[in-house]
């Protein structure tokens, strides 16, 4: 097992049966499904239905046979796992890689708890440092949205799929990684100026919304709390 798998496992201690929960995405949360898939098959878990948080990961649900619900027929989730693409000690978070970043944050915000699943190499001390912020862009005169998110300190780079053409998100909007040389100093700071800027639809900043994380590392599962 490795060491995504050994996360994902560890975050199924956390599932009670009868219970809708928010379904994340990426390769972490896919663990998690196949996890959660198995644990159903196998009986150790009854009736979890989950709200997923991309159309990736919805597809992914649907083959596992992980039945799906809205999350406005569920809300409040009392929770929510998820992976991340930076963990910093106070487990605030980086999010968005994988460029689900709006939903997954709609989804953890109406959620009780969120659980983050990871490898080590996702901790930090300092959010920023291996990651670029992910920030979700309205088409408009996006070009503006660029100017001004380069005039906060980073270099952000308009995603691009393989064929060249740009990366659209499940919502229909671009999106722009933001790198901060260095890391980021403020993430409180930052993510205050970004939630006020006209263009901005959404950031991969993740500040304050995990309760725990279970990180695998070569030693075992660590389990850290707010
Ligand atoms: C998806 O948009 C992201 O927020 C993912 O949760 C994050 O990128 C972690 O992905 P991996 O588990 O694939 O590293």
């Amino acid at each position: 097992m490795n060491l995504k798998q050994r996360a994902a496992e560890a975050a199924l201690h956390y599932v009670k049966n009868d219970s809708v929960i928010g379904l994340g995405s990426g390769s972490t949360a896919e663990c998690f499904l196949i996890a959660l898939a198995e644990a159903l098959r196998a009986g150790k878990l009854r009736n979890v239905r989950g709200v997923a948080t991309s159309e990736q990961t919805a597809r992914q649900s649907r083959d596992l046979g992980i039945a799906l619900v809205p999350l406005s027929q569920a809300a409040p989730l009392t929770l929510t796992i998820d992976g991340a693409d930076e963990v910093s000690p106070q487990l605030d978070l980086i999010k968005g890689l994988g460029g689900a970043l709006l939903r997954e944050k709609l989804v953890a915000q109406n959620s009780d708890r969120l659980i983050i699943i990871a490898d080590s190499s996702k901790r930090v001390d300092k959010l920023g440092v291996k990651s670029p912020v992910p920030v979700e862009v309205a088409q408009f005169e996006h070009e503006m949205t660029a100017t001004f998110l380069r005039s906060l300190g980073c270099d952000a780079t308009l995603r691009a799929k393989n064929d060249g053409t740009n990366y659209m998100t499940d919502n229909g909007n671009l999106i722009y990684d933001c790198r901060f040389p260095g890391g980021i100093d403020d993430p409180a700071g930052l993510n205050a100026k970004l939630q006020d800027r006209a263009g901005v639809v959404e950031s991969g900043l993740f500040l304050k919304l995990a309760s725990m994380a279970l990180i695998a590392g070569a030693q075992g599962v660590d389990t850290l709390t707010r």
